[in-house]
């Protein structure tokens, strides 16, 4: 069973994605991070994210085994990522890599902005979680203090708002609900709340449930 998260409060930390895996005995994979290591890489480099032969190349080297370096999880790695993630090419060379992940057995779960429309179309349940951009600026405040970094709520809402216009309007796999997606908006849900509302759907949707 392949389950898709999208949505523009998919990823974050990967904690939704991370919990329902675990829930399932199933893998899982932050595609967030994939485009948060290729833009670090191009940073580290010294090169400019908005040249995509410089980010075709640093995807191309991608390394898993640093996919948990606590440097990806940063704000400045999460900028550099909506930047390079915007070029086709970059796409394209990380689209074998994820279908890969999703198709092994037992099962997977992929977080991201573009598993339900792009990576995996036939997956079995796709939720696209939703929250309001304020409570979103609150979590990554918190995550970001968390860590023992500085964090100005205001210039991370900015950053998110700038963000997800960028991520919904670019030409290549732009952000957007696949039809067969379920809301979840967890604005008003803390974690758990949010794992138990995302395993209700999943429950729903393999038991051919609706509510009518
Ligand atoms: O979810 P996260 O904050 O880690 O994602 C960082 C950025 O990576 C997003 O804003 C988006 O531009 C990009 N991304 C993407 N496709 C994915 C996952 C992330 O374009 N599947």
């Amino acid at each position: 069973m392949i389950i898709a998260i999208d949505g523009p409060a998919a990823s974050g930390k990967g904690t939704l994605g991370k919990r329902l895996a675990a829930h399932y005995g199933f893998r899982h994979l932050d595609t967030g991070l994939i485009y948060r290591a290729v833009g670090k890489a191009v940073l580290d480099r010294g090169g400019d994210l908005a040249d995509e032969a410089a980010a075709l190349e640093a995807a191309r080297s991608l390394d898993p085994a640093h996919f948990d370096d606590p440097e990806l999880k940063t704000q400045a790695a999460g900028e550099a990522a909506s930047v390079v993630s915007a070029h086709p090419a970059v796409r394209a060379a990380l689209l074998d890599f994820q279908r890969t992940f999703a198709a092994a057995p037992p099962g997977a779960v992929l977080d991201g902005r573009d598993i339900g429309t792009v990576i995996c179309p036939d997956a079995d349940v796709k939720i696209f979680v939703v929250a309001k951009p304020e409570v979103r600026a609150h979590r990554r405040a918190l995550e970001a203090r968390s860590r023992g970094e500085a964090a100005d709520e205001g210039a991370i809402l900015a950053d998110i708002l700038k963000r997800d216009e960028r991520d919904k309007n670019r030409a290549a796999a732009p952000l957007k609900q696949a039809e067969d997606a379920v809301l979840l908006d967890n604005s008003y849900l803390d974690i758990e709340g949010g794992v138990r509302a995302a395993i209700d759907i999943v429950e729903a949707v393999r038991a051919g449930r609706r509510r009518v």
